[in-house]
């Protein structure tokens, strides 16, 4: 018997995760490896917002906040959305969680009923459709393409509605892909949206300010504002400023959804770290300058591994518009023989001849819904890259 509840027993561990755990193996034993698994930034936290945190425990914050998010940091956030995504919200609209993937559980888990459908454009951020299953709900996934850049249409979308329909989770940049919808194709979708109103509408936007050829962010319930009351808009601090051990999450909605989270939260971890609540508050008080560099020295990375794994054999890689993420297609490789003489059949035996042989450990496009392709984060220093893109151009040319 075993000690999973049913519940648990309908998900897997973080794919994700685990590959950065076989890297982290292998380096120990001795292997010459690169892990471009990892989707956290390699700069550093900036030093205004550790001062904060500093300052924090000098000062005594550290007691409970309210459970949800205290209003000092709620108020930074619903001045960050009116500056950045011109979006009106009281800070009784705001939800603080320890993390992005807590508020988009606790989202999930305080509305969904079993057998509600959540439709997710694959391929997905690993967790979606986990955090979906264990909130009791189902996932219901629209396949997109590459020669759709990886987004969801309206046609697809619409084909996908059903009167079972709770959520749409959109994620702009994408991870694993970087695709990012403009302000017209989210409009397009919202044309569908407004005929569904059962359908609530769950925008990931963690890497909002990861988009390069000046590409223009836009979030759904600003270019759609009849889409406002089913809207939550969700965000962080863990990539814009390389915050992700500080664990700060947080997402703008209607009330009785914010409500409802927060009577979730308030019986589950309660509140975020009080310290990291006010380096949030600093990080998006303070001065934003180095969010556009670090942009730029993303932006330069994107461009370096596309053109070096354009020139591998056997793959194609889109070039993305944000966060740090590419996505190759390994189709060329697929029924291939890889120098080892394993005959690669699908994705996951690319990746794994790739780390066994050339040392270099990427994600399998299976972990994200969308095969057969692979997912490369390029958050690591350019001359790790250079490295990193021309063993994968030496073991492509030595597949027959
Ligand atoms: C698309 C997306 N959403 C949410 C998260 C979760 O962010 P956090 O680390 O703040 O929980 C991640 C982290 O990888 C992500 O890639």
């Amino acid at each position: 018997m075993s000690i999973e509840s049913p519940a648990l027993r309908r998900i897997q561990p973080s794919q994700t995760i685990a590959v950065s755990a076989k890297a982290r193996e292998l380096k120990r034993q001795g292997r010459d490896v690169i892990s471009l698994g990892a989707g956290e930034p390699d700069f550093d936290t900036p030093d205004n917002i550790k001062e904060a945190a500093i300052k924090a425990i000098r000062d005594g914050k550290t007691k409970y906040t309210d459970p949800d998010g205290m209003i000092e940091l709620k108020e930074a956030i619903v001045g960050k959305f009116a500056r950045e995504n011109a979006l009106t919200y009281k800070t009784s609209q705001i939800h603080v969680a320890p993390g992005g993937k807590p508020v988009i559980y606790n989202a999930l888990v305080a509305t969904l009923a079993p057998g509600d459908e959540v439709v997710i454009p694959a391929p997905y951020w690993v967790s979606y459709p986990d955090m979906v299953l264990l909130a009791g709900g189902e996932p219901r996934f629209v396949e997109t393409t590459a020669a759709d850049g990886f987004k969801l249409r309206p046609n697809s979308l619409e084909a996908a509605i059903t009167p079972r329909t709770k959520w749409l989770i959109l994620n702009s940049p994408s991870n694993p892909t970087g695709a990012a919808y403009s302000a017209d194709e989210l409009k397009a979708l919202g044309e569908v949206l407004k005929r569904h109103p059962q359908v609530w509408i769950l925008t990931d936007d963690m890497y909002e300010h990861l988009l390069y050829d000046g590409f223009k962010f836009a979030t759904i319930a600003q270019v759609v504002p009849e889409l406002y009351d089913r809207t939550l808009t969700m965000n962080g601090v863990s990539k814009a400023y390389a915050m992700t051990g500080w664990r700060i999450g947080y997402a703008g909605g209607p009330e009785p959804l914010i409500k409802a989270m927060a009577k979730m939260i308030s019986q589950t971890t309660s509140n975020a770290c009080s310290i990291a609540q006010w380096a949030a508050v600093e990080a998006l008080n303070g001065p934003p300058d180095f969010i556009p560099e670090r942009a730029e020295a993303f932006e330069k990375r994107r461009d370096l591994v596309v053109s070096m794994l354009n020139q591998a054999r056997g793959l194609h890689c889109p070039k993305p518009e944000g966060a740090f993420y590419v996505y190759p297609s390994c189709e060329g490789l697929i029924g291939k023989r890889a120098p080892s003489g394993v005959v690669m059949a699908n994705d996951e035996a690319v990746v794994s001849e790739l780390l066994v042989g050339e040392g270099v450990a990427v994600v399998q496009g299976a972990a994200f819904g969308l095969s057969p392709f692979f997912r490369i984060s390029y958050a690591t220093s350019t001359e790790i890259l250079e490295d990193a893109c021309a063993r994968i151009q030496r073991f492509c040319a030595a597949v027959d």
